[in-house]
């Protein structure tokens, strides 16, 4: 297969987009993409520098001196691999928030298109069939339940060693599906193109079986 395709994953927090998208891009030996990384290790900078949100010319002046990348399945800022620390909840809810600032959004946005376009890859994200790459040549639209994508985050946190009560795990993402489907620019939603799965009552391999087929690469 010689030309460069991408695989658009969207979907709210939770319903299972980059256990989903690694196999993906693992079945097809092409890369994986996590955009929701790239928000984090800015809300996480931030977070190292003491910048709040609304520092907004604080936040334009870091990120003329941030480079994301992905190396190994591992996350990296500034050559410093960051992968565990970017998985907290104080870290995915300033990630949100964050995530909704036109300069945070412009720079990754072009990062993320040069990342796409010189190879193939699997991206998964909130607005990348809308945004990223509208003409991707494939486009999912992963969703759970809420209560599903609440147990699969609480069992995701208590395996990292954090006992968080699930019903708060379930009250922030309620937030953040808030958040993220009501900012202004580029909120989740889904492309009008793409085929919608709900992973509610489907095991892992279900759901990446039935991409598989959907984009018929077997
Ligand atoms: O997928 P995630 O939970 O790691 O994403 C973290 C936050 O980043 C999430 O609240 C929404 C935001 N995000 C976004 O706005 N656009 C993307 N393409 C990916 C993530």
């Amino acid at each position: 297969m010689g030309k460069v395709f991408q695989i658009a994953i969207d979907g709210p927090s939770g319903a299972g987009k980059s256990t989903i998208a690694k196999r993906l891009a693992s079945e097809l030996s092409i890369d994986y993409i996590d955009t929701g990384a790239m928000y984090r290790a800015v809300a996480y900078k931030m977070t190292r520098e003491g910048i709040s949100i609304d520092e907004v010319d604080k936040i334009k002046t870091m990120l003329e001196s941030t480079h994301i990348d992905f190396s190994q399945g591992e996350t990296i800022l500034d050559g410093e691999i960051i992968s565990d620390k970017i998985r907290t909840p104080e870290i995915s809810e300033l990630a949100s928030a964050v995530s909704a600032l036109p300069i945070v959004r412009e720079k990754l946005v072009k990062l993320q298109r040069e990342m796409g376009q010189r190879k193939s890859v699997v991206m998964d994200g909130r607005d990348i069939g809308t945004n990223v790459f509208p003409d991707a040549e494939y486009k999912i639209f992963l969703t759970a339940s809420v209560k599903e994508r609440a147990r699969r985050r609480w069992k995701q946190l208590k395996e990292m060693g954090k006992d968080i009560d699930i019903s708060q795990v379930e009250a922030d993402i309620i937030k953040r599906d808030h958040n993220d489907s009501t900012r202004k620019i580029n909120p989740l939603k889904k492309a009008e193109d793409a085929v919608e799965l709900d992973s509610t009552t489907l095991s892992i391999e279900e759901v990446t079986d039935k991409i598989l087929d959907i984009i018929n690469l077997h």
